[in-house]
């Protein structure tokens, strides 16, 4: 690929991870991802974010470089937004190529470098708002924005052009092959952009969602023409369409979310299952979507996300060794560190021969301020009246999310 050009003197470098990847060696990314760094070039020149060391990526980074007629020893200051080693585990090597390069990075930034770069010298501590003038008209200033997802996080923002590099934020999953620009999508394609940021978020960002709300507001009065993130499609014809989506999404961590219910389920020889039906149909009663996913089958990535964004859970699971069964186990402690909190919630499932699931989820969940209605738990397998009451409480259910979400 070639360096994309956002506009006189300032270009993008994207280069994509293919699929068969695990994004922080745990996500599932059935579209890829893009890794953006940016070029911003007045009289001196800056580079943005760098690149994963990995699959031979650095040699496609290079080669955007080159057809931008730079080399590695050509930048004169690399700005380090974040350390992840998404976007830093080819630096040692880059530095090696270009050992007098200004590196600038925040105060928390700086101990990471070290010990994930083996790298001190030539580094320039940012103090909150500090620019640095390019030459040419070209300013970079630079604001901390802690936790966005990592403690050292900062953003540049471009003067004259209102580019905001912002990192992490406002990114999403998806590769880019030949559209690199929001106003090159169709409405498909928007759409698909907005769904990968929202599984992106979830996965990534989530439990940071107070400091994306923080970060957002700190942000409020730049004169924000183009949002670059490190991740995913460059917004230049509608920027707020993603702030406002990554707000939207920052605002699920307190509630309500959106007027619908995912369903996760699970069942060792099938009298969990029988519930599934019922449970979806009562909440469709009630008009509201439901997604339905079903465990171990389906990875907690992709739960996570219609978890986040639905403001009803309803999970069912069987009691299993007089415990929750593992693999719900490990769906609702990721929910637990991703702060899935305040929904509203219904837990159905075979109670087997003891029951047990039922008084785990409640210890598990304690602080996730969920709010149950009654469970469905039978011996054994599930009689007419089961069935009845799954269609019940999955209406019951989908109306208290209503009355939620008209607060
Ligand atoms: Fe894209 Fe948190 O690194």
């Amino acid at each position: 690929m070639k360096a994309v050009k956002i506009t006189e003197g300032i270009h993008c470098l994207p280069v994509n991870l293919e699929s068969y990847q695990l994004f922080e060696g745990m996500w599932p990314m059935p579209n890829g991802i893009s890794i953006n760094s940016y070029v911003v070039q007045g009289d001196k020149t800056a580079l943005i974010d760098l690149i994963e060391d990995v699959n031979g990526k650095p040699a496609d980074f290079e080669a955007e470089l080159q057809s931008i007629s730079l080399a590695p020893k050509d930048i004169d200051y690399l700005i380090i937004n974040h350390m992840e080693p998404d976007h830093t585990s080819w630096l040692p090597i880059f530095h090696r190529k270009n050992p007098d390069v200004q590196i600038y990075l925040t105060a928390k930034a700086a101990p990471l470098l070290k010990t994930f770069g083996g790298i001190e010298e030539n580094v320039h501590v940012i103090s909150d708002g500090e620019s640095l003038d390019l030459g040419q008209g070209k300013i970079l200033t630079f604001y901390e924005t802690p936790n966005i997802h990592w403690p050292e996080t900062m953003m540049t923002f471009e003067q004259s052009s209102g580019t905001l590099f912002s990192c992490d934020a406002f990114g999403s999953y998806g590769t880019l092959n030949d559209v690199y620009f929001d106003d090159q999508l169709s409405t498909t394609q928007h759409d698909f952009f907005i769904n990968e940021a929202l599984r992106y978020y979830a996965n990534i960002v989530a439990s940071f969602s107070t400091f994306v709300t923080k970060g957002i507001n700190r942000l409020a009065d730049l004169d924000v023409k183009v949002i670059a993130p490190s991740h995913g499609i460059i917004w230049r014809e509608n920027p707020r369409a993603i702030i406002d989506s990554y707000s939207r999404f920052a605002s699920y961590l307190n509630g309500p979310a959106e007027p619908e219910v995912t369903v996760i389920w699970s069942s060792m020889y099938g009298n969990t299952e029988k519930l599934v039906n019922n449970i979806v149909q009562g909440v469709r009663k009630e008009g509201l979507p439901v997604h339905v996913h079903r465990v171990p089958e389906e990875h907690v990535g992709v739960i996570l996300a219609s978890a986040w964004k639905s403001s009803g859970l309803i999970l069912g699971m069987p009691t299993y060794e007089y415990e929750m069964f593992p693999p719900m186990a490990w769906v609702i402690d990721m929910f637990r560190r991703k702060k899935v909190w305040n929904k509203k919630v219904l837990r159905f499932g075979s109670a087997g021969w003891s029951g047990g699931a039922q008084r785990e989820l409640t210890a598990l969940t304690e602080k996730l301020k969920w709010d149950f209605i009654d469970p469905i738990e039978w011996k054994g397998a599930p009689t007419e009246t089961e069935l009845q009451l799954a269609l019940q409480q999955g209406q019951a259910l989908a109306q208290q999310v209503k009355e939620f979400c008209a607060r």
